[in-house]
């Protein structure tokens, strides 16, 4: 299918101009236009600048775009894409929308200003040119009525969730005539250019997501005041627990804004026509006395909670008593033993099982069983009119709302037949579409086999069509795949004789049974298969090395045990860096320590576009050790193509004393550990797959292993290249901006980067680099300060300053 190479978005505001970055993040030049302003401003004025000035009428755009750059988190993988978006207004630019395939209309929810702004572009639009809508709830009928039949044919909704870059979910909605070719080419420029992934929703009142979310609230708020629980205790359990996102209820409707939401629960409201519906979706006393007050969550200062500054600048949490109206000190241990239980069970539907387990004696697990007993009906009730398909609304809950479980993933997992006959058991109606496929013996909404995933659909199990290129490690384990496994790591054949050695211990964090997986997985891999990808489906690729065990054996100053995990871990790279076959690392979000000096043998690396990629190792006072520190020096020798190689050690230096994380696979290269064959995929889902196809292309190309260790020289820096380090150091020092632990470290890391006390430009061998990283952490674990920053990483998640 033809891609999208340009787009316009019309309105700049919060969505627009974040809808444009994610454009221009794509690759796709983007025209952004906003209203022509009626007023100068002061510094315009100033200027001698007048209303009829270009940069002034397209002020408001410029505006936006600029802001790109410092809002946070940010909408742009990096700051430069900005340059992909160009500025304008709807007055002077309105036939450039001609050169656009993709026009997406994002102004202010109103109907009557959408339609007027929609007649303008079909003005100047031509036929064959996509144009959507970012609305949350305006009917796309209603916006599309006045308009011609052509041109209807090409609208829809597309609506993004906030913050667009990050949140996965688009909804596409088409109007009764739009092509299906045009639904089918919005579909896959989101899902494919874009990396989203995309439901198809219907033209009801907000769609899928917010509808679902909306309710899952308004059951939450009543079943809170009915059952006389406080604000902590329901976002304790509306959480991580159930498999939601930490800002649980109340601390998203702080971040979402009360008003927001009985904007949302209004529109239903108004655009239902069943009494129960609008019964249901009424607007609770206590939201609107909260609105009448003005306590409209972060944005107003306040909201269910308060944050205020008390001696020393130390800042406070209240949180509202909604039976006083006045705000109290926040409570943090609001809890049971059921939601401690449930807190330490394996898996969300683990913890759930954990938490329902308690009732009926625990209030906390009875007011979880009741919403989420409401929530399942109102999504199984509502599957025919706001959705098609159980998948779409399963995955707008987890794409659009961050759940880990969609109401029928959920409902699967707590047992279809089970949880059915207690509803029953307990006076509720379940549709009868349940009941007929209960009675006809099935026991479950999804089905796997093999590496199919079946739904139900219309009374059958239906094959869920798998997104393009997507490969599911989960799945092929699932059918047997498994090459070899341990606790904390897996081999996995991912077909055409390649394998994939995947982490799944806690975090990902490698410890010793990852490290021995990757032994056994090289050996296999160099008799058996074609080459290796290293991926894994966690949230994060990988958080580092496994920090406990070395505290331990450092606190009990069992230092040849020390010595013994660091060579381990050294020889693991190192027998992935020689492997005779080609390795691929494909990793996602978190690649921390560990995680990156796994992935710098590879010879090459397929970064998701969401990865934040850093050697972080001085946060807990040590530095990498791991083959890291070699890989930086061997990475400066590269750089510096024989002559000065002191500009490109400073930069790895810096790296690697600063603890730089990238903000992107893109940002990878300003923190400097991109490599000329790396690459950055736009697809977070595609990465296996892509990772699987450069192993494959690098075998067909005649892959040749590395040299043998013993012949391979890194030229260093040698003892000047490490006094201009430790220089650099000392003058931190000296101003403050770091501490003595700081400078230590920073001196030890100098040492082993340039080479230790060599002439200038000496040739030295891998293990001899080895050797000097294998010291420095030795004598760095021996610090109480080290240590301590170690403690605190383990206890808080959260490096510490001493
Ligand atoms: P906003 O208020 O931040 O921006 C609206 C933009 O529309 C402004 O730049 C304004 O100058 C422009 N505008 C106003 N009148 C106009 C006119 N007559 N012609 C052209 N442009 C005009 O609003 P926001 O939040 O960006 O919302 C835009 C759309 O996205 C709305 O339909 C909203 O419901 C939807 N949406 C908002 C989300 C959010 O979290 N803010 C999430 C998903 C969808």
């Amino acid at each position: 299918m033809k891609q999208v190479r340009s787009a316009a978005v019309i309105g700049s505001g919060v969505m627009g101009a974040a809808i444009a970055a994610h454009l221009a993040n794509a690759g796709i030049r983007t025209l952004l236009l906003d209203i022509v302003p009626q007023t100068l401003t002061e510094e315009e004025a100033a200027k001698g600048l007048t209303l009829e000035s270009p940069q002034v009428r397209s002020r408001i755009a410029r505006a936006a775009i600029a802001r790109l750059r410092e809002t946070q988190p940010a909408p742009l993988y990096d700051p430069d894409f900005a340059g992909r978006i160009t500025p304008g207004n709807l007055e002077d630019d309105l036939f450039r929308l001609s050169e656009a395939d993709w026009i997406i209309e994002a102004v202010v929810e109103r109907l009557d200003v959408k339609k007027e702004v929609l007649a303008r572009v079909e003005s100047v639009w031509t036929p064959g040119t996509m144009v959507s809508t970012n609305t949350s709830g305006i009917s796309v009928e209603a916006m599309a009525a006045h308009l011609g039949e052509a041109f209807r044919t090409h609208f829809a909704v597309t609506h993004f969730f906030n913050p667009p870059r990050y949140m996965k979910l688009v909804e596409i909605v088409p109007t009764a005539v739009t092509n299906s070719d045009v639904t089918a080419r919005l579909r896959t420029v989101c899902e494919r250019q874009l990396g989203k992934g995309v439901v198809i929703g219907k033209d009801t009142p907000n769609f899928i997501a917010n509808r679902i979310g909306t309710f899952c609230m308004l059951v939450t708020l009543e079943e809170m005041e009915r059952r006389g629980l406080s604000v902590e205790e329901v976002d304790a359990v509306t959480g991580p627990v159930i498999g939601r996102p930490k800002t649980a209820t109340y601390r998203m409707l702080d971040l979402i804004g009360l008003d927001t939401l009985l904007h949302v629960v209004d529109n239903v409201r108004e655009r239902s026509g069943e009494p129960q519906e609008q019964a249901m979706f009424t607007r609770p006393p206590l939201l609107e006395e909260m609105v009448k007050r003005g306590w409209l969550g972060g944005k107003a200062g306040q909201g269910f909670y308060k944050k205020t500054k008390g001696s020393g600048g130390v800042s406070n949490i209240s949180v509202l008593d909604p039976k006083t109206m006045e705000y109290r000190p926040s409570v943090k241990s609001a809890t049971s033993a059921a939601l401690e239980a449930a807190k330490t069970a394996k898996g969300t539907a683990g913890k759930i099982k954990a938490l329902l387990a308690a009732e009926p004696n625990d209030r906390l697990a009875g007011f979880t069983w009741a919403v989420l007993k409401r929530t399942l009906l109102y999504s199984a009730a509502q599957l025919g009119t706001i959705a098609d398909s159980i998948v779409d609304i399963d995955r707008a809950m987890r794409w659009g709302f961050s759940w880990e479980l969609g109401p029928f993933e959920l409902w699967d997992a707590l047992g279809l037949e089970k949880t059915m006959r207690r509803m029953e058991a307990e006076g509720e109606t379940v549709p009868d579409w349940i009941r007929q496929w209960v009675a006809d013996g099935k026991s479950s909404f999804y089905k796997h086999d093999q590496l199919k995933t079946f739904y139900l659909s219309d009374g059958k199990y239906r094959e869920m069509e798998s997104l393009p290129e997507e490969i599911s490690i989960t799945n092929l384990q699932a059918a047997g795949r498994t090459v070899l496994e341990n606790e904390g790591a897996s081999l996995v054949d991912l077909g055409d004789d390649v394998v994939c050695l995947a982490f799944h211990s806690r975090s990902n964090a490698i410890g010793g049974d990852i490290l021995s997986v990757i032994h056994q997985s090289a050996e296999e891999v160099s008799r058996n298969w074609r080459g290796l990808v290293i991926a894994n489906e966690g949230r994060n690729f990988c958080v580092g090395a496994n920090l406990m065990l070395l505290l331990m054996e450092a606190q009990n100053g069992e230092w040849d045990e020390v010595e013994e995990i660091i060579r381990l871990f050294q020889s693991s790279m190192m027998r992935l860096k020689q492997l005779e076959r080609p390795v691929v690392a494909a990793p996602h979000r978190m690649t921390l320590g560990g995680g990156v000096e796994v992935c710098l043998p590879a010879d090459r690396i397929i970064h998701s576009p969401e990865t934040y990629f850093g050697l972080v190792e001085t946060g807990v006072g040590l530095i990498p050790a791991g083959g890291g520190c070699k890989e930086a020096a061997a990475m400066a020798d590269e750089l510096a193509c024989g002559g000065d190689l002191q500009p490109h050690l400073n930069a790895k230096f810096e790296a690697i004393a600063m603890a730089k994380v990238s903000t992107s696979g893109y940002d990878v290269r300003r923190v400097g550990w991109f490599r000329r064959q790396d690459a950055v995929i736009l697809r977070q889902d595609a990465r296996v797959a892509e990772a699987k196809r450069a192993v494959l292309a690098m075998d067909a190309s005649g892959y040749s292993a590395p040299p043998p260790l013993e012949e391979q020289r890194i030229r260093v820096a040698g003892r000047e290249g490490k006094a201009v380090l430790q220089l650099a150091v000392q003058s931190m020092r000296y101003g403050s901006s770091i501490s003595e632990h700081d400078a230590l470290i920073g001196n030890r890391l100098a040492h082993v980067l340039a080479g230790g006390d060599v002439p200038p430009g000496s040739n030295v061998s891998v293990q001899y680099l080895l050797d000097l990283e294998c010291e420095a952490f030795l004598s760095l674990c021996g610090e109480p300060l080290t240590q301590a920053r170690m403690q605190h990483m383990l206890a808080t998640g959260k490096p510490l300053r001493n």
